[in-house]
């Protein structure tokens, strides 16, 4: 998409031109406070909300026409509501309705104080750009081509956050093409060879981990899940050193699982097909790099992905197998199908020995438990430094992403307990089957962080993807906390 700002709509033939209306709030019918050129157009507008009073309600449209202009009315819910996520999904909304039927838009922003040019562009950009629709052979027609964003006069400088929001973009939309692809192409070589592209277009070490490799170093747990899979496996980590003077490092620890289908403990057929959504925690630690890398932040951050399959076959772990983590920690495979935590310990023991990080995060698609407890709209959110989750947690309102505190108290750790290992791979005791289910994974990932290291682990199991038709994005994997990540990097 062409973008460019403007302070005043430049009138065009083709053009069609959105504004967003509040409800209840007769000064947005007055379109000239939205620098609207005086006449028919601000007339019509006038008009129409003066014959519909009631509109403004979230993401109603209307498209009213003039004899030369047309103009799409969107309602965004009331002024002292209207925040960065509506202000995305209006700009997306704006994007789907018009994607097929005009070639440029003239976008018009209220004047609010949060980065207004930010959301509408990550709205545009993420709108415009359909990743499930790759497959079919059909293709709606594309004909959006050119986008003003018509904003009031001030010293903003718009420009900057009109690039940065593009670079965040192209990480979402590459962490939501990487997750839609289908597992029989998103493998995990396949995915090696895009951290490889990644790699070499923005200067970043790549440290690949074959199984052999990983075999050799004692990373028993990631083998014992790997084995099972006829596809080679990896453990990947990509290193921007932005601030060499600092000892500080930020490591990304993503679960990438290409396919999960329970293994042994294989999974009812009904929604395993969802299960090629099960590496997106690496997708989005993908992104997360590489947009760090192209906006040049002085701070050092590596990413970590776990990247294999979970397979039932003659090789894969069967339940009751004992396997010997990275650390040392021998746990008791109870359930094949909790294998993201042991693939994820030994990423973790390897970003902290090996890496020597100082704070991580992991973003996992962990427990189906996490989305009985919060949803589809909400990621959980634990770690070991109430600080540190706080910031997460605030950041993440900030830019449109919501985080809720889950507990690790020390009575869950009981529940991991194994008669024969150190570990068990799943909760028990608790008074239903599963009782706890997201904390005890959280709890079991615990085990692999060293003595005071900062560490944040993300469930994002029912955010990470979104098979619900939405008017202002397409279905499918959403980048879930790239947003956010980026813009705490960016704050410390
Ligand atoms: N990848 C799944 C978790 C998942 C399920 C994510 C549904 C999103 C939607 C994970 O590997 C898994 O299967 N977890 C088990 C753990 C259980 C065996 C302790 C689960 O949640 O059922
Ligand atoms: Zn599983
Ligand atoms: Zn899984």
């Amino acid at each position: 998409m062409k973008f460019q700002l403007a302070t005043e709509a430049q009138s065009s033939k083709t053009g069609i031109l959105v504004l967003p209306i509040f409800e209840n709030d007769p000064s947005t019918g007055s379109t000239s406070s939205l620098q609207v050129d005086s006449g028919q157009k601000s007339e019509i507008v006038n008009d129409y909300l003066k014959e519909n009073p009631k509109f403004g309600k979230k993401y109603e449209t209307e498209l009213l026409y003039s004899t030369s202009e047309k103009i799409l009315l969107i309602g965004v819910g009331k002024r002292e509501k209207f925040n960065f996520e509506i202000c995305q999904n209006f700009a997306g909304l704006a994007v789907k309705s018009l994607l097929n039927k005009t070639t440029e838009m003239i976008l018009f922003l209220p004047d609010v104080s949060f980065k207004k040019v930010e959301a509408a562009v990550l709205g545009i950009e993420i709108a415009s750009f359909n990743t499930v629709e790759k497959y079919k052979s059909e293709k709606q027609e594309i004909k959006l081509e050119n986008i003003q964003i018509v904003v009031e006069k001030t010293q903003n400088d718009y420009m900057d956050e009109l690039k940065k929001a593009q670079i965040v973009a192209e990480s979402i939309n590459l962490a939501r093409t990487l997750g839609d692809m289908p597992s029989n192409e998103m493998t995990p070589a396949y995915f090696l060879k895009e951290a490889r592209k990644i790699a070499l277009q923005n200067k970043l070490k790549l440290t690949v981990i074959n199984e052999k490799k990983a075999q050799k170093l004692g990373m028993g747990a990631f083998v014992g899940v790997a084995k099972g899979s006829d596809e080679p496996s990896y453990i990947l980590s990509l290193e921007y050193l932005g601030n060499i003077k600092s000892k500080e490092k930020l490591a990304l620890v993503g679960k990438g699982l290409t396919f999960d289908s329970g293994g042994i403990s294989i999974k009812p057929s009904s929604n395993m097909h969802e299960m090629k959504y099960d590496m997106s925690g690496a997708a989005i630690v993908l992104g997360v790099v590489q947009a760090v890398a192209k906006l040049g932040l002085k701070t050092n951050v590596v990413g970590v992905m776990a990247v294999t399959e979970n397979m039932p076959s003659g090789k894969a772990l069967k339940p009751g197998d004992i396997v010997k983590t990275y650390s040392g920690k021998t746990v008791e495979v109870l359930n094949t199908d909790a294998e993201g935590r042991l693939v994820l310990f030994d990423a973790l023991t390897f970003a902290q020995k090996d890496l020597k990080s100082t704070k991580i995060i992991d973003l996992a698609t962990l427990t189906g438990a996490m989305v009985i407890s919060l949803g589809d709209f909400m990621s959980g959110i634990f770690g070991n430094n109430p600080e540190f989750i706080l910031k997460l947690i605030k950041t993440g309102r900030e830019v449109g992403e919501k985080f809720w505190e889950m507990p690790l108290d020390e009575e869950y750790e009981e529940m991991l307990k194994s008669d024969i290992a150190d570990l068990g791979n799943i909760g028990r005791g608790g008074s239903i089957p599963g009782a706890a289910g997201s904390i005890t994974a959280a709890k079991f990932l615990e085990q692999a962080i060293e003595v005071n290291k900062t560490w944040i682990h993300l469930d994002i199991a029912g955010t990470a993807w979104d098979l619900s038709s939405k008017a202002y994005r397409s279905k499918g994997a959403t980048g879930v906390g790239i947003k956010t990540l980026i813009e705490l990097i960016s704050e410390t």
